[in-house]
């Protein structure tokens, strides 16, 4: 069964492309933003592109946890650890929190072509660090273009998902596959988001050396470990 999707951030363009397209395959999504008012108008604008049946409402970021037990993270580095600190009590025990965060260097006034060193190892493991106990976190989607999302061509990248919970993994894996295209791979624990972060970075300085919107495909394993839907988004 479907379950309601929160997108902590999700007013800006990695959010809101995520949102966008989960609407269009049929998903419920929540937009949360620091502020109710600019979650209900992303939602409105995400609404009118993803169709009438569309649904997606608006929430400020607590109200928006509290309504679910599955969440999306897309909030820039520099403001995720002090964001997952006001929000723990409002975190459900038991959630899922799939993280999106790289933490490039953009974050202490660098390129975005590099990233800057997390001490635990990862944007992601730093929010494990930060939920509360019980709640799941995953990295995905890191390397998936929000100017990609955002547009209306297929999607044509694979979703590498990290996490320390198995059945997490499986959660992340089935909402990434509703987007048309996409193949996510259990990329095991979350210990190597920190090796999919960082392609984000060098993925960033590729788009800007070819002017362009790369994102990963991974070739040679098994049939069984890409899992895909056939989903049609639109
Ligand atoms: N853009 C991409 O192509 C892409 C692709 C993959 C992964 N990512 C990662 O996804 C995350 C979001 O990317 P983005 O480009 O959508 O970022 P963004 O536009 O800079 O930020 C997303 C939203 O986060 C909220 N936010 C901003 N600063 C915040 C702070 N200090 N504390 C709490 N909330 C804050 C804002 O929403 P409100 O003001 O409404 O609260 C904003 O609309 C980043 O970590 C990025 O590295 C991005």
């Amino acid at each position: 069964m479907s379950r309601v999707i929160a997108i902590i951030g999700g007013t800006g363009p990695a959010g809101a492309g995520l949102a966008l397209r989960w609407a269009r395959a049929g998903e419920t999504v929540i937009i949360g933003s620091r502020d109710a008012a600019r979650a209900e108008q992303a939602a409105e604008t995400i609404r009118k592109r993803a169709g009438a049946n569309a649904q997606v409402s608006g929430m400020e970021n607590s109200a928006a946890c509290a309504a679910t037990d599955l969440l999306a993270l897309t909030v820039p580095f520099e403001g995720q650890a002090a964001l997952l600190k006001q929000l723990k009590p409002a975190i459900r025990a038991g959630s899922v929190l799939i993280d999106a965060t790289v933490p490039l260097a953009t974050s202490v006034g660098g390129r975005a072509s590099r990233t800057i060193g997390v001490w635990q190892g990862s944007a992601a493991q730093q929010a494990a660090e930060l939920v509360p106990k019980g709640v799941s976190v995953v990295a995905a989607f890191q390397n998936v273009s929000a100017e990609v999302l955002n547009g209306d061509e297929d999607v044509d990248c694979d979703v590498i998902v990290c996490s320390d919970d198995p059945d997490a993994t499986q959660v992340a894996m089935e909402i990434a596959v509703k987007i048309a295209h996409v193949r996510a791979i259990d990329g095991g624990r979350l210990e190597n988001a920190r090796i999919v972060e960082q392609i984000t970075a060098l993925l960033i300085g590729l788009n800007i050396r070819h002017k362009g919107h790369g994102g990963i495909r991974i070739t040679g394993l098994p049939d069984g470990a890409y899992k895909r839907t056939g989903v049609v988004t639109r």
